[in-house]
């Protein structure tokens, strides 16, 4: 058999019945069978349902990032750097109010520092626990957030948009963002259809949307986005972020 693809039950453990943990004995490999099912590798130690990310349910990504929390040495450097690249840019364009999606247990701000009204916002309000700001439930069955329209300057998201954004949450984050509110997020692991597909969507809801290829690569294909109601806006803070890199 390929060594890439073995039938290892009792090399790996269930994640909150979904997600698969490698316990073996070197590194792990691409694909694994449990239980007649293929699993497919996702970081170092993870294996998920779907290659593509986005292909998740709700339910297996919350157990992904839960597993991902309690194996936390499995949380890189990539993950700084990319907080210290929107910290600082969101701090170049000094905003009144800034949402964070998918802050989990580790958001970018604390909710008490800043000079700027803070909401952390997550699919699953057990990962943000911890946390002493503001916060409320956001996903598909949770679409609505409790903020008038037109309101935020920023709404940002760190490794968040490779899964799967539901329309509710798009339209939403259109409504709530101000006539220049960016939104800043980067993607990876997403497929080029994938990619387009995303921004075709945030495009119907109203926002231009910018790409711009991660010049350190910090991971595979990765890139940050910048979107906007407003055309200038976007070529504006795509400027303020390049000049942070
Ligand atoms: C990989 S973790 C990143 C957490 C944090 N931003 C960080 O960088 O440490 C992704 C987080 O996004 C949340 N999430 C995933 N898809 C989401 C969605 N569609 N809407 C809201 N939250 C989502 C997960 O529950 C998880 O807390």
């Amino acid at each position: 058999m390929d060594k890439n693809q073995g039938v290892v039950g009792f090399q790996v453990k269930l994640f909150e019945d979904l997600v698969l943990v490698w316990h073996g004995d070197g590194p792990a490999p691409r694909q694994v069978i449990h239980r007649g099912r293929t699993f497919h590798r996702f970081m170092d130690i993870f294996f998920v349902s779907h290659l593509e990310l986005d292909e998740l349910s709700l339910e297996e990504v919350v157990a992904l990032c839960r597993a991902r929390e309690s194996y936390s040495s499995s949380i890189g450097q990539a993950n700084e750097s990319v907080k210290g690249l929107f910290r600082r840019a969101v701090a170049k364009v000094t905003p009144e109010r800034v949402v964070e999606i998918g802050a989990g247990a580790r958001p970018l701000y604390d909710g008490r520092g800043e000079s700027f009204d803070y909401i952390a916002l997550d699919a699953d309000m057990e990962a943000m626990s911890k946390l002493s700001s503001r916060k409320e439930s956001f996903c598909a069955r949770n679409g609505e957030l409790d903020l008038p329209a037109a309101s935020v300057d920023i709404v940002v998201a760190v490794f968040v948009f490779q899964f799967r954004i539901y329309d509710i949450q798009i339209k939403e984050i259109s409504r709530i963002l101000k006539r220049d509110g960016i939104l800043l997020v980067n993607v990876y692991r997403r497929s080029e259809e994938s990619r387009a597909r995303l921004a075709s969507d945030l495009e119907s809801s109203g926002l231009h949307v910018q790409r711009v290829n991660d010049p350190q690569e910090l991971c595979c294909d990765h890139e940050y986005w910048v979107a906007s109601k407003s055309q200038t806006s976007v070529c504006e803070f795509r400027d303020v972020l390049c000049s942070q890199f």
